[in-house]
């Protein structure tokens, strides 16, 4: 990968705008929005992280996101809709290897907001971004056993199931069994 091409796109962080949705840098201001969901173990379940236990560890992971925007490394979007302004979750790369043009996919929504497509519609605006602006060959997903609606997710915008990695992760005291999906650039445009 062009590797300019990519701190370009990261230090700047450009805003997307989907039907519902504005996606951009989160912000301190969206700390009491994104604890509303990331204290809810419910959520956190079949991700690496525990739930925050008070607004200060939050406000830590923020200050940590936009120290990643200043060195214009990859970091999530925030999702927000466009009708009430509210902070509902968030969506980025949790790995971008430039030797391979290969990034893979993160993303994590107020239960409150869940089932209502907003993921999806996130998701094809990154997606867009990925193969159409960073040249991405490979998009993946790795995702804990059991964490359905994330599967769902990934087949929904094209992601096709690879297999599966057995105890590939040690996460909070257990071993996790990962099924991969991803999605090509050739598939990508092909549909696109
Ligand atoms: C993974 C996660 C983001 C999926 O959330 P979601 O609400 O299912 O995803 P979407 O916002 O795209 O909504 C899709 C659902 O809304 C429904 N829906 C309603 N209107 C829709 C629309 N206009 N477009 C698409 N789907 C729509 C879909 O049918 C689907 O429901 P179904 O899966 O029961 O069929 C969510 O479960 C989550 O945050 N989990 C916790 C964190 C996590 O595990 N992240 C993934 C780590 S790999």
């Amino acid at each position: 990968m062009d590797s300019s091409k990519y701190r370009k796109v990261f230090s700047s962080l450009p805003q997307l705008e989907t039907e519902r949705l504005i996606l951009k840098k989160i912000e301190m201001a969206n700390a009491n929005d994104m604890f509303a969901y990331a204290s809810l173990s419910e959520v956190t379940k079949y991700l690496l992280w525990s739930p925050h236990l008070n607004i200060e560890e939050t406000r830590g992971y923020i200050e940590y996101l936009q120290r990643e925007y200043r060195r214009g490394n990859y970091a999530d979007w925030g999702l927000n809709l466009k009708s009430t302004g509210v902070f509902i979750g968030t969506i980025g790369f949790a790995d971008i290897d430039t030797r391979n043009n290969r990034g893979e996919i993160g993303y994590v929504l107020n239960p409150a907001y869940q089932g209502q497509g907003y993921m999806t519609e996130a998701l094809k605006a990154v997606l867009k971004v990925a193969f159409a602006y960073l040249g991405l060959r490979r998009v993946q997903a790795r995702i804990m056993v059991g964490n359905i609606p994330s599967e769902r997710l990934a087949e929904r915008v094209g992601f096709k199931y690879e297999g599966t990695l057995r105890d590939h992760l040690f996460v909070k005291g257990a071993y996790r069994t990962i099924r991969i999906f991803s999605l090509l650039a050739d598939d990508y445009f092909s549909n696109n």
